[in-house]
């Protein structure tokens, strides 16, 4: 997409988008930090620190060589640095990031979504059958292991991690087979393109939970990770599919809620849903609250 020169507060070149910021703003200042990372790479260096606060996240009991150990092993397989597009100046790298609620349900955003250079879904975010309110592109798929789905030739995947086994499973998930256990059923092998698979970087998720949410919940869901890997790598982001239904659960837009209880899990859903509203308020992601 291409349209008018407005600086952007991200970026020191003025900026392309349709939806550039003309103004910085302290709330934002304060939270966001370009220079963390968002993923992995054969070269990055990890600090122990940030390792030990991953680590409690589930229960990881193995230790910093370990985790060193199985990223050298991750490296030989997988692409050394991720597949990200550079800002261009004269060029606007729009995205948007589709969470899964079930307020897309006669939203009619599928065309809306569809027509973004980055179209980033999560989990089991399907799109066969439901295309009208939700499009049918997908360049991102965000998951971990008990969330994992097949994907196609052309799709990127994205790998939260929140232990060494979910590093250790997308090793064997792509080659031989995983066989260990974890606290819900999990795909043994998965198809993707081992080209495009990047892996989120755990000092990102820490900076996520500490920077943007003051630490409150156990961690971020992995919809807000992604709405802030967005805004670290996209020029403009549109975020879709956020939003508990009326009794505050977060419900799914292919089935019908399976716990009334649920609500937002260990996650700080309220204070989610409030830091995406302001980020929308201070115009720096375009919010599109469905149906
Ligand atoms: O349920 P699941 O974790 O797969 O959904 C992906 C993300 O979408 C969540 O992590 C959450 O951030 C967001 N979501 C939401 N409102 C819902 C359902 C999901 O904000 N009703």
């Amino acid at each position: 997409m291409i349209s008018q020169n407005i600086f952007h507060p991200l970026d020191p070149e003025p900026c392309t988008c349709g939806n550039c910021l003309a103004e910085n703003d302290t709330w934002f200042l304060q939270r966001i930090n370009q220079s963390v990372e968002p993923f992995l790479s054969a070269n990055y260096q990890l600090s122990e620190d940030a390792f030990n606060w991953w680590k409690i996240l589930q229960e990881e009991k193995r230790n910093f060589s370990h985790y060193r150990e199985t990223l050298d092993t991750l490296f030989q397989i997988f692409p050394n640095s991720p597949d990200l597009i550079d800002p261009r100046p004269q060029e606007c790298r729009s995205c948007a990031v589709v969470g899964n609620s079930g307020n897309l349900i006669r939203s009619h955003y599928g065309p809306l979504i569809d027509f973004h250079d980055t179209i980033i879904r999560i989990n089991h975010g399907q799109t066969k059958g439901y295309e009208s309110d939700v499009g049918n592109r997908t360049t991102h798929r965000i998951m971990y292991p008990e969330s994992s789905t097949d994907l196609d030739n052309t799709t990127r995947l994205v790998l939260f991690p929140f232990k060494i086994q979910d590093l250790e499973w997308l090793i064997k998930a792509m080659t031989t087979g995983f066989s260990g256990k974890t606290y819900a059923p999990i795909k043994s092998k998965i198809k993707a393109n081992k080209d495009l698979v990047m892996v989120m970087n755990p000092g990102f998720m820490r900076y996520v939970h500490e920077a943007w949410l003051q630490k409150k919940g156990r961690y971020p869901s992995t919809g807000f990770m992604a709405v802030l890997l967005a805004l670290h790598i996209c020029d403009e982001v549109h975020v879709f599919g956020f939003g508990a239904d009326r009794d505050g659960n977060w419900n799914h837009y292919w089935e019908k809620l399976k716990d009334t209880n649920f609500k937002t899990g260990i996650h700080p859903g309220i204070e989610e849903y409030k830091t995406i509203r302001k980020l929308a308020q201070k115009n720096k992601i375009q919010f599109y609250r469905g149906w």
